[in-house]
C-alpha cells in the first residue's frame, strides 16, 4: 500500500511509522539498483524563494535520473513575483505546468499554503523555521545505514536548536521510535518549548544542557547543526554556537555517527571530516535516493 501517492508532503506528522519504513525501504532499492525510466512522463517545478544547494540540486538530479522534465523559477526577480504577484495566484498558475511543486519559503506556513492553492502535490523543501520533511527522510536513511536500526538509539542534538526547522522536523519523527535525546545548545539557541511538550507527550527521556561534553559518551548520533542567522529575530541575542573537536570525540562510542544537514560553518571543523565518526558527506549523498523514492511514491501509484 503506497499511502504517499498524489498526496502533498508538507510535515513530518503526517507520516506514520509505516509511511517512514516504506520510503527508507524504496530508497533502499533505488540505491542498491538505479531504475531510470519511473518518471518519463512528469514534469517537476522547482519554486525556490530561498537560497538552497543540496535541496535543489538533489532533487534535480533525483527527478533527471528518473526521467522527469525540470522547470525552475531560476532567479526570483526575473519573475512576476518582481511585480507584486501573491504565492497563491503563482501556485495556482505553476500548479498547471507541471505534476509535482517543490515549494522551499523563508516564511512558516507558506509550503501548507502552496498545497492549499495548488492542483497537483506540493513538498515542502523548508519553510522558515517550521519543517524540512524531506531532510528528515534523509536524515532517518542514513541512521538507519549507519547504526542498522531506527529504533533504541540515543540521539544528541547540537548547535543552534531554535532556528532549525531540521531539528524540528526529525524530532517529531525520531520520538515515534524509542529515542532518548539530548539537546545541546548555548543560550538563545536552545530548543523551543513546543519541541519539549510533544517529548513530554511521547514518554521520551530528554536531557537538556549547554554542555557538549555531558552527552558524547552515550550518543549513537550527533546531529550538528550551524548558527541560522538569517532566522533571526532582531531581539534575538545568541551566546556562541555548540562546537565539536577532536578532543571530546575522544569520549565517543565506537558506533557514533555525526550527521550535519549542512551547509556546516565553524560548529564542525573540517578536521573532523577524516575521523570515522563523520558521515555527512554520505547523509548529503543519500538525498539522492530518497528524494528518487518520495518522487516516485507520490507520482505513481506502485504497491
Ligand atoms: N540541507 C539543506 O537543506 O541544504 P540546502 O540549504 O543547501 O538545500
Amino acid at each position: 500500500m503506497n499511502n504517499l501517492y498524489n498526496r502533498h508532503l508538507i510535515s513530518m506528522s503526517a507520516l506514520t511509522t509505516t509511511d517512514i519504513t516504506n520510503i527508507i525501504k524504496r530508497a533502499t532499492e533505488l540505491k542498491q539498483q538505479a531504475e531510470y525510466n519511473l518518471l518519463a512522463n512528469k514534469i517537476i517545478a522547482c519554486c525556490f524563494f530561498e537560497p538552497s544547494t543540496r535541496t535543489r540540486l538533489s532533487f534535480e538530479s533525483a527527478a533527471l535520473r528518473l526521467n522527469a522534465k525540470i522547470l525552475g523559477l531560476g532567479d526570483i526577480n526575473a519573475t512576476s513575483f518582481a511585480k507584486g504577484e501573491t504565492l497563491e495566484d503563482s501556485i495556482r498558475v505553476m500548479s498547471a505546468y507541471a505534476d509535482l511543486l517543490l515549494i522551499r519559503h523563508p516564511q512558516a506556513g507558506m509550503a501548507q499554503l502552496a498545497a492549499d492553492y495548488s492542483e497537483v502535490p506540493v513538498v515542502n523543501c523548508g519553510d522558515g523555521t517550521n519543517e524540512h520533511p524531506t531532510q528528515t527522510l534523509i536524515d532517518l536513511f542514513s541512521i538507519q545505514e549507519c547504526q542498522g536500526t531506527l529504533n533504541n538509539l540515543h540521539v544528541a542534538f547540537a548547535g543552534d536548536l531554535k532556528h532549525s526547522r531540521t531539528v524540528n522536523s526529525l524530532i517529531k519523527a525520531l520520538s515515534q521510535f524509542n529515542t532518548s535525546f539530548s539537546f545541546v545548545a548555548s543560550e538563545g539557541l536552545q530548543l523551543p518549548e513546543k519541541n519539549i511538550s510533544l517529548l513530554k507527550q511521547n514518554n521520551n527521556s530528554y536531557k537538556l544542557t549547554n554542555n557538549i561534553a555531558d552527552v558524547i559518551p552515550e550518543a549513537d548520533i550527533i546531529y550538528m547543526t550551524r548558527e541560522q542567522k538569517e532566522r533571526f529575530a532582531d531581539n534575538t541575542i545568541a551566546n556562541g554556537i555548540t562546537t565539536l573537536n577532536l578532543k571530546l570525540l575522544q569520549q565517543a562510542k565506537q558506533n557514533l555517527k555525526i550527521l550535519h544537514p549542512l551547509p556546516r560553518l565553524t560548529e564542525l571543523p573540517t578536521v573532523i571530516d577524516d575521523t570515522p565518526y563523520a558521515y555527512y558527506f554520505q547523509q548529503a549523498k543519500n538525498g539522492i535516493f530518497v528524494r528518487q523514492a518520495i518522487l516516485s511514491l507520490i507520482l505513481q501509484n506502485r504497491a
